[in-house]
């Protein structure tokens, strides 16, 4: 299984959820009450796994849960991705006692194996097994779970806001590449290229991205910093070839994710599929629906499906 770094990226800048525009320090709202309904009915002393957990959000909604009705509960949470929600979100979250929560990085869920007595007795999915091989993950998930326990999803949706945006950005992307934005910041990193051609082909890129107004934060953003570099003194642009290789990386991940999750998207939007994937590994759907967030916004879906014997 290949390592997602373009996800260990993201986690060690310390966000808490995926979304962090609209999620800055965990989820809230419609997403936070589906949570809460579904820990209700989690036993004492349970073992919880929360999958695909980045920097843990629903494991760290557990463990307040746990915490707030003395549960008791044992946390697990894992992800593909390196993760080490430990020291990275000391800043951002201090609500929760992260100590408790037993994080493993380096993961895949299709791999991942317990013993028979460490089976678990709630598993957790905030827009994470979608992401995954779905029939070897489900597979695998039934496995972990123990009978008449449930597993909890909250899923990207085919048809919410997020992935208009994400439609949006995508097409943003395919400009900044076709105008040779990477090409053009790796090569002058890599010592390629001199102060004077880059700032030229810097000029120029700003100038295409200007004249074809489109009107998006992303290519905004770009802009910003383009106009930055361009006019930055030769002997400063110079000392700045790293961070400048950094930003253009960093931007690189940002395309890999959100490719991710329109990849992940389509993938899901035969939801019956989806559903039939879980049905023919013994786990029964209980309930599903939609999560519209603060009644205007198409969050997610959500299902709660049930380990048969
Ligand atoms: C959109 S993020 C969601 C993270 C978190 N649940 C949240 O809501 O903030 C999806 C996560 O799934 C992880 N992931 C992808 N494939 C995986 C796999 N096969 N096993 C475990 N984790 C995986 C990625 O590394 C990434 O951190």
């Amino acid at each position: 299984m290949m390592k997602n770094t373009h996800w260990t990226d993201y986690w060690v800048k310390g966000y808490v959820t995926s979304l962090p525009e609209d999620f800055k320090s965990n989820y809230d709202g419609e997403l936070l009450d589906f949570w809460r309904n579904a820990f209700s009915k989690v036993p004492k002393n349970a073992r919880v796994l929360d999958i695909c957990t980045g920097n843990g959000a629903v494991a760290l909604l557990a463990q307040e849960y746990s915490d707030e009705k003395n549960n008791h509960w044992k946390i697990d949470a894992i992800d593909l991705a390196e993760i080490n929600p430990k020291e990275v979100l000391y800043k951002n979250h201090t609500k929760v006692e992260t100590s408790l929560i037993n994080f493993i990085g380096g993961c895949s869920i299709e791999d991942y194996s317990v013993n028979e007595n460490d089976k678990y007795d709630f598993i957790t999915s905030q827009y994470g097994v979608e992401y995954c091989d779905l029939p070897k993950a489900v597979f695998n998930i039934s496995k972990i779970l123990k009978d008449g326990r449930k597993i909890g999803i909250v899923s990207h949706s085919p048809e919410s806001d997020m992935l208009k945006n994400m439609i949006r950005e995508n097409k943003d992307y395919g400009l900044i590449n076709r105008l040779g934005f990477f090409e053009i910041i790796k090569s002058f990193a890599k010592g390629n290229d001199s102060v004077k051609s880059f700032k030229l082909k810097i000029m120029r890129l700003t100038n295409a991205l200007t004249t074809r107004n489109v009107n998006s934060p992303l290519i905004n953003d770009i802009v910003t910093n383009l106009y930055i570099i361009g006019n930055m003194p030769t002997k400063q642009l110079f000392l700045n070839r790293k961070k400048l290789k950094e930003y253009s990386e960093s931007l690189n991940n940002a395309q890999l994710r959100m490719r991710d999750m329109l990849q992940v998207s389509k993938k899901i939007s035969d939801k019956s599929g989806f559903v039939d994937i879980f049905q023919r590994n013994s786990l029964k759907l209980i309930e599903d629906g939609v999560i519209n967030y603060k009644n205007k916004h198409h969050a997610g879906d959500y299902y709660i499906f049930e380990k048969q014997e």
